[in-house]
């Protein structure tokens, strides 16, 4: 925008000095020209309208953007393609995508989730949650679909996706859902993915979700919806290697970022780690849930998750990790510092017995390892309570590391600052200060808490600008 708002003044300056039939030229190639950065940039792009496309925000879209779809997947062998989304309302049911593939919404598009459930096909459960979350059988596609994909664009000028949830939410509530609900954007078995500079809203669950994947950047994303809204994740890695989560701004009715792997007996067969995750500068708003939490489905293992420069505000807790008998798995290796949070009900929560199960065939014998866990360097305000920290009975939770973090508690707080049950670990410069099974090692160990110093391979992903001339606006 500032590039071409400085351009458009040059422009303007230039015709002042009286080069008129220049500028005309000049004008037109500048505004119908677009620039974004990314993982690939491609050789061809099309606009939806090409494809009988009507931005009314009453008639759909979804046949004009499986056929745009299906029509530009003849370039994957040819440089790829972008399709161009241009302003307007754009109702559509689900679509799915193809390789080398950009989807691009212009700042004033509006994708509109339709409310027509015959627009919604539907999918069999994830193998590692062996049933969808809303209702045993299987689940509505998502939004925006892809799978056994590579190289795959999502972005914009901060284009918007409206999920239009009420419709959905109510249905939930009514236990009248036959099939769980769609997500906004899902990538299974895919990978070299980049979603980026989207708005999100009302999504009818879990916004963004990539599972079975991996090299995935999730890039700038405002994602908006009601706090008290049913299962509203914002971003939710599962069973994913290599994600880097950035700039992100959530309000959501649940946790901001839910780290995954599969649910008890499914998860633990299908045996698919989340790892190598970063998350950094991440705000969350969610009053009912955590900023991150990981689980409770953590039975293929989550392992090197790094989050720094994160802020909560008026969320129920920081941290989280959700877990329970029976899930297996194992949480390890968590790293996270620079948090700022302000108005909370518990800074740091662990939760050794989150029930909730696929189903009665789950072995009460597989427990969850759940060690190596190092938080520093936080500060906190308004906090009811410290820390909740339950592990499960005959398994603890072990090497559990607090340094350098400041608490300031409310007014009205809890007069026990901290509980805690089965587990083991140290603290340093923790304040006010923790519970017995936390030792304090002294000032001195304030560095204590370990935050691996090599970068993963998804810092090191390099974005292309692209440059497009279009003949449409
Ligand atoms: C997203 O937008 C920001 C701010 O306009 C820009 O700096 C960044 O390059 C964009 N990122 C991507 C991945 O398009
Ligand atoms: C996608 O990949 C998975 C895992 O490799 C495979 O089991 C599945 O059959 C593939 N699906 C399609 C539609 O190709
Ligand atoms: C994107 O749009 C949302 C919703 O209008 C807004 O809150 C946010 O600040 C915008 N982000 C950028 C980078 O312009
Ligand atoms: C403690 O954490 C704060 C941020 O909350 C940071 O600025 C400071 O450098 C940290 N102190 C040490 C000794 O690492």
């Amino acid at each position: 925008m500032n590039k071409i708002a400085t351009l458009l003044v040059l422009v303007a300056i230039l015709s002042l000095r009286g080069a008129e039939s220049r500028n005309h030229r000049v004008l037109n190639s500048v505004s119908n020209s677009l620039e974004y950065t990314a993982i690939s940039c491609r050789a061809h792009t099309a606009s939806i309208t090409d494809f009988g496309g009507v931005g009314d925000g009453e008639t759909s879209n979804t046949k004009a953007f499986q056929d745009a779809v299906n029509k530009l997947s003849q370039y994957k062998s040819d440089g790829g393609a972008q399709l161009y989304v241009p302003a307007g309302k754009w109702l559509t049911g689900s679509f799915s995508l193809t390789s080398h593939f950009t989807l691009y919404l212009h700042k004033d598009a509006v994708l509109l989730a339709s409310q027509d459930i015959n627009e919604w096909p539907v999918l069999k459960p994830l193998p590692s949650y062996g049933r969808g979350r809303d209702a045993a059988a299987g689940r509505y596609t998502s939004l925006i679909f892809g799978t056994n994909l590579t190289d795959v664009v999502v972005t914009g000028d901060n284009g918007t996706i409206d999920g239009q949830g009420a419709f959905w939410w109510q249905q939930f509530h009514r236990g009248k859902l036959k099939y769980t609900r769609p997500y906004l954007i899902e990538f299974m078995y895919s990978s070299d993915i980049q979603i980026s500079n989207l708005t999100l809203l009302n999504s009818p669950t879990w916004n963004v979700h990539p599972v079975y994947s991996s090299n995935i950047l999730v890039q700038g994303l405002t994602i908006i919806a009601p706090v008290t809204s049913p299962n509203t994740d914002g971003i939710n890695p599962d069973s994913c290697t290599n994600v880097r989560i950035e700039d992100c701004y959530i309000v959501s009715g649940d946790d901001c970022v839910a780290v995954k792997s599969g649910w008890d007996e499914y998860g633990i067969s299908f045996g698919m780690p989340t790892k190598q995750l970063v998350i950094r500068r991440l705000t969350c708003i969610s009053p009912y849930s955590a900023t991150i939490a990981l689980g409770s489905e953590m039975s293929g293992g989550i392992e090197d998750v790094r989050a720094e420069d994160i802020t909560a505000i008026n969320t129920e807790s920081g941290i989280r990790i959700k877990t329970a008998r029976g899930r297996g798995g194992y949480v390890k290796d968590i790293y996270v510092k620079g948090m700022k949070m302000n108005t909370m009900k518990w800074v740091f929560l662990m939760s050794g017995n989150y029930k909730a199960h696929p189903d009665n065939n789950y072995d009460p014998n597989a427990l969850p390892v759940i060690e190596g866990i190092n938080y520093r360097d936080m500060v906190a305000d308004n906090v009811n309570v410290a820390g909740r920290l339950e592990g499960i009975d005959g398994d603890p939770f072990k090497g559990i590391c607090i340094s350098n973090v400041t608490i300031g508690m409310a007014a009205k707080s809890k007069k026990v600052k901290w509980t805690c049950s089965d587990i083991e670990g140290i603290t340093s410069g923790v304040s006010p200060p923790p519970c017995d099974l936390l030792p304090d090692q002294g000032p001195e160990k304030i560095k204590a808490c370990d935050f691996p110093t090599q970068s993963l391979p998804i810092d090191t992903v390099e974005l292309k600008t692209c440059t497009y001339r279009l003949h449409y606006m």
